[in-house]
């Protein structure tokens, strides 16, 4: 090969998982920066909707970027795995699910890197950048080493984007680089200094703990604000007053949350990769869980005190899992609904950007319903106007954000 096939081999790369929420902003941010990227995915759905320049999901500023990328012909999606033979470097995004016992579901994860490997060749870059539980970079290297294949450098680097607001991030955020050897550190760090202010090198069981720390510490944070929402409902106070009191001027609690439905395909299931970790013994992991977790049911407690539920319809608003998304995986709001299913006369459930046949028009949400409860923050709940009274989970109408 020579030397410009060779350095332009070293500006192309393959994306696996390429059409997800991770990969799909990170691949256009680096064609943006000069890269030639594929998208590799397995959802031939998706690959074809991306290749038509239509955003599979919201992303703050994505729908005109994809157009652009996909128009200068430096960004491509699709199945086929052979694109990972002709890439100077790889990278994968595929989701790292917990199983229904709540541990790391490592062999779908295990089986798509088996595929990956199989098709790359010495002198390849090979990124992590799925959440990955503590040493599964320490053991492909050494499983890359075994197979005759330890020219491939491998680093693991976490994404830590705060999901709908990617593109913003991606440029903004430093980037954690854990090389399983210096020199795939400082290629894995070459590439990411493309897109980000600084890099930062750990590790890459430093890095793995790093990323599954950032979430946890998030997911428990959320913690204290609930179980101190439980304790101000016992007393008769309102959190939401004490939480506004208590940062107001105040530095030392300005990190405060506000009390809320902590939910979504991270935060829960990378707490729970961080306890199988520490063979079960997260005891915060834990606590934390079982306070965020059991929210909905202690929801439909209270509302119960006021309301005689059994004889009304009830309508929920908003089954996304976060304000001005479309994303309901690990929704809060689906298990508030299930339990609020077994105490009204009947459920009604909207949500704007959701599509989901399960769910009705807000309009006739609206007009059914005798009481409203709003399970997701979405900013457009501000300018309703309400002829039924509202439980506002997570003070949506009242405050200002
Ligand atoms: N969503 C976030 O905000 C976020 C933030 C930081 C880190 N992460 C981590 O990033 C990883 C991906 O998360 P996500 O939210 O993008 O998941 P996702 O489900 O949105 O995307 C994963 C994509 O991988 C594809 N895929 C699955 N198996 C494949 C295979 N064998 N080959 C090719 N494609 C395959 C799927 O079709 C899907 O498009 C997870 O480890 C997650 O924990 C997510």
């Amino acid at each position: 090969m020579t030397t410009s096939t060779s350095s332009t081999k070293q500006k192309t790369i393959a994306i696996v998982g390429g059409c997800g929420h991770v990969g799909l902003p990170l691949g256009m941010a680096f064609a943006k920066a000069g890269y030639h990227v594929h998208l590799l995915d397995i959802n031939a759905q998706t690959v074809a909707m991306v290749m038509g320049g239509k955003m599979p999901f919201v992303e703050e500023g994505a729908d005109a970027l994809l157009t652009e990328v996909l128009a200068s012909g430096s960004l491509t999606a699709t199945t086929d795995t052979s694109v990972l033979k002709d890439v100077g470097i790889v990278i994968v995004t595929i989701g790292t699910p917990v199983d229904e016992y709540l541990d790391p579901s490592v062999g779908t994860f295990d089986a798509a890197l088996h595929t990956i490997i199989g098709q790359m060749s010495q002198g390849q870059l090979l990124v992590l950048r799925s959440t990955v539980f503590p040493g599964v970079t320490d053991r492909l290297g050494r499983q890359l080493s075994s197979m005759q294949k330890n020219d491939i450098d491998l680093a693991y680097c976490p994404e830590r984007i705060v999901q709908g607001e990617s593109l913003h991030e991606l440029t903004q955020l430093p980037q954690l680089i854990g090389g399983y050897t210096e020199r795939a550190g400082e290629r894995a760090a070459t590439l990411f200094k493309s897109l980000a202010p600084t890099t930062i090198f750990l590790r890459p069981v430093e890095a793995e703990l790093a990323k599954l720390y950032a979430n946890a510490w998030r997911y428990i944070n959320f913690a204290i604000s609930n179980q101190f929402w439980v304790i101000a409902q016992e007393f008769g106070a309102d959190f939401a007053k004490i939480h506004s009191a208590l940062r107001q001027d105040y530095p030392r609690m300005k990190s405060f949350a506000r009390a809320g439905f902590a939910a979504g395909p991270c935060l829960l299931k990378d707490t729970m990769q961080l306890g199988a970790f520490d063979h079960g013994s997260f005891v915060l992991g834990q606590s934390a869980m079982m306070i965020n977790e059991g929210l909905p049911y202690l929801w439909v407690q209270q509302i119960k005190k006021t309301y005689d539920l059994s004889t009304m319809n009830v309508g929920l608003l908003g089954m996304a899992f976060k304000p001005n998304s479309d994303d309901v995986r690990s929704s809060l709001s689906y298990k508030l609904r299930k339990v609020l299913i077994l105490e009204s006369k009947k459920v009604l459930c909207a949500d704007p950007y959701v599509q989901d046949p399960q769910l009705m028009s807000q309009e006739d949400v609206l007009a059914q319903a005798d009481l409203i409860v709003i399970g997701t923050p979405h900013d457009c709940y501000r300018s309703l106007a309400f002829r039924q009274p509202v439980v506002d989970i997570t003070n949506t109408i009242s405050s200002t954000r």
